[in-house]
């Protein structure tokens, strides 16, 4: 499917200088988010993930999908001050931005194989500091999952060669 045509290009947003792809005409679309989601559903099965972890908030757009339909758990990846129960947490820097992600520190159970999914890879700030904590926690990445990668920002630099990743549109 050609999704691109379902990506709305923001110049100077949220800040000058970034051009923010807005997928929310793709989630609009029955057929264009379905087929989406059905992509990640089968990366998941390929690398026999056992749970979804996914950054707020974006992240929960596509992972929660995803796990209803395999039938296996959902974490989520949360900023500051909005989990109640103890946490593990990690700082991390955006292409506009930083701050600090958060897990229950009961989330993930060890050796459980995880694959990370949210909407948009950019400088990896955010997947880096998502694999960080479901290791502290002994989690197994198996393998991260995008609609979008920003091919320029290198975000796989931060992700490393020995996971696999799975991106549905890229933008050089
Ligand atoms: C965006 C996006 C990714 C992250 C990618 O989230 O949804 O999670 O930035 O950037 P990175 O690879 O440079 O870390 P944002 O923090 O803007 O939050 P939101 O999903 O709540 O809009
Ligand atoms: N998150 C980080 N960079 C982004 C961008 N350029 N567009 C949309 N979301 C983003």
């Amino acid at each position: 499917m050609d999704y691109k045509k379902y990506i709305a290009d923001i110049e100077g947003f949220p800040k000058e200088g970034i051009l923010f792809r807005d997928i929310t005409p793709l989630m609009a679309d029955g057929k264009a988010f379905h087929t989406a989601c059905d992509e990640m559903i089968a990366f998941a099965k390929e690398v026999k993930a056992c749970v979804i972890v996914g950054p707020e908030s974006r992240g929960f757009i596509f992972g929660c999908p995803v796990a209803y339909q395999l039938g296996i758990g959902f974490v989520p990846v949360r900023k500051p001050g909005k989990l109640p129960r103890k946490t593990v947490s990690v700082s991390y820097d955006l292409e506009y931005g930083s701050n600090e992600l958060h897990v229950h520190a009961d989330g993930i159970t060890k050796g459980q194989r995880v694959l990370i999914i949210d909407d948009l890879l950019a400088t990896g700030g955010t997947v880096r500091a998502t694999m960080d904590i479901v290791k502290q926690l002994g989690g197994e990445v198996v393998g991260c999952a995008f609609l979008i990668e920003l091919k320029d920002l290198n975000g796989r630099a931060a992700i490393g060669a020995q996971t696999p990743v799975k991106t549905l549109i890229s933008y050089e």
